[in-house]
């Protein structure tokens, strides 16, 4: 079984110091990682980047990230990643990690994500150059949370997780109002962990949203925002099942409900 801890959206700055450091000194009696979902300050600067490091430096389980939107608002997130990377946090972006927990290999793929919507009610890339860049940005992202998940699998992780600040489902939006939605995530992110394969997905963003969701190939889906679970992290436990064969495939004549096109 894998343990693992997972909040987003911590928003800290200076002042807040001292906020969560108490309750991620526990974590080792609780949980095998911590899961960092983006917009970890407010501003993104390297100032509020120092406050989040002191606030997990030196913790006793691993510590994974990836940025938010408000980590990138002072075009500083590369200044933001170093900080938090001196304190020891494996920052990802279209990049995985894999640790070992008790014997199971378990891979982290992360991407910030971006925005787009959800299938039947997304953005598409049509028309002006901004519109095609707008997705080319989350398709990017997307592209990237795939191989990175592939990769793990290559790297023969048994336990693979999805780590995003945007969200890759609907479900766990609900709460927020649907104007927004297009702007809290996109189904891209939901079809590369469908389509590589993952054992769960986290992601925070949606401050009013839900916390449970899934993605139409099952991967159960957790919006671990702050004010959603809110709590100073949320642990969830992963039963770790022996691969099993594939089934066998269906013999040809279960296949031969439909009607074939024109006859
Ligand atoms: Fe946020
Ligand atoms: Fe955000």
């Amino acid at each position: 079984m894998t343990r693992i801890a997972a909040v987003g959206d911590i928003h800290l700055a200076p002042g807040s110091e001292g906020l969560l450091r108490p309750a991620f000194e526990t974590l080792d009696r609780h949980a095998d990682l911590l899961l960092l979902a983006g917009d970890l300050t407010r501003h993104g600067t390297e100032a509020e980047a120092r406050v989040v490091a002191g606030e997990v430096a030196g913790l006793p389980v691993p510590v994974i990230a990836v940025l938010g939107n408000h980590d990138y608002q002072s075009d500083r997130q590369d200044a933001v990643s170093g900080v938090l990377a001196e304190a020891g946090v494996t920052v990802l972006e279209g990049s995985g990690t894999r640790i070992d927990v008790d014997g199971t290999a378990v891979g982290v793929a992360g991407t910030k994500g971006f925005c787009g919507g959800f299938a039947g009610r997304c953005a598409s890339d049509f028309g002006e150059p901004e519109m095609k860049a707008f997705i080319r940005t989350t398709r990017d992202s997307a592209d990237g949370l795939r191989r990175a998940l592939d990769g793990l699998a290559e790297d023969g992780c048994d336990v693979r997780i999805a780590l995003t600040h945007f969200a890759p489902v609907p479900d766990t939006l609900s709460g927020e109002p649907l104007e927004i939605y297009p702007f809290l995530g996109s189904y891209l992110l939901a079809e590369a962990m469908d389509g590589a394969g993952a054992d769960f997905a986290v992601h925070g963003h949606a401050h009013l949203g839900t916390e449970h969701g899934m993605t139409a190939g099952g991967i159960r889906v957790r919006n671990v925002a702050m004010p959603v679970i809110g709590r100073a992290f949320a642990v969830y436990h992963l039963h770790h099942e022996p691969l099993r064969p594939a089934a066998p495939a269906p013999p040809a004549a279960a296949l031969r409900h439909a009607p074939a096109p024109g006859g």
